[in-house]
């Protein structure tokens, strides 16, 4: 069963096989798109560094609040990562929320992402996040249905300034991790 995973070297073929997928469809994965995959390799221990940077214990810099990245894995296999963030600011409750999430290219349709929120949801509850708020383009439908099938309900749709599409802001009620179990899927037409 895939499980949430902190990021470490543990993980590091699979993961820059998941960078090399992405960047070859043209996203980033983990906001590494920027990222060359030979320097990640080499600087492997900074890149996990700089993946944790935003954690208490860390000077944030101005206007950013504490996060953490986690990622998902079975068997030995990277499959995708998701942050969460400990607080909104002003910026974050338009944009963005409290939880983001990705799924490397070759993994996605496999419900991982759908269990991957479940299970942040999960650490969520227990860093006391009650209702984490999960922001989306209107336009994917994918994570639309990931929200759903988590139980988000739906504040509205945004056209925001600075975004090209409309996004929908959902409410999701976090759960401690006994309840994490399996719902039924809600299908986006
Ligand atoms: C969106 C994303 C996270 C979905 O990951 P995933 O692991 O494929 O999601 P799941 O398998 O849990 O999908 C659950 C349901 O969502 C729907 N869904 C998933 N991808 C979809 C797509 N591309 N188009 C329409 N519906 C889709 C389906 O109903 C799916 O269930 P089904 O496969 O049984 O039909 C993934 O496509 C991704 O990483 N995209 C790029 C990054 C991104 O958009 N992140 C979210 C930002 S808000």
């Amino acid at each position: 069963m895939p499980e949430l995973v902190r990021p470490s070297e543990q993980h590091q073929g699979s993961f820059l096989a998941a960078v090399r997928e992405a960047q070859a469809t043209g996203s980033g994965l983990g906001d590494t798109l920027a990222w060359d995959p030979a320097e990640l390799e080499a600087e492997f221990p900074a890149f996990l560094t700089h993946l944790h940077r935003y954690e208490p214990g860390n000077a944030l810099p101005n206007g950013f609040v504490y996060s953490e990245v986690w990622w998902l894995v079975e068997g030995g296999e990277y499959l995708g990562r998701v942050n969460i963030r400990h607080t909104l600011n002003e910026r974050l409750r338009e944009f963005g929320g409290h939880i983001g999430y990705e799924v490397r290219p070759s993994a996605r349709r496999r419900g991982h992402a759908t269990r991957m929120l479940r299970l942040a949801l999960a650490r969520a509850h227990a860093l006391g996040i009650e209702r984490a708020l999960v922001t989306c383009d209107v336009n994917n439908l994918g994570s639309r249905a990931v929200i759903e099938a988590n139980s988000g309900e739906l504040e509205g749709e945004f056209q925001l300034a600075f975004h090209p599409v409309p996004i929908r802001r959902y409410w999701v009620p976090t759960a401690p991790a006994r309840s994490v179990e399996p719902v039924k899927r809600t299908r986006v037409h």
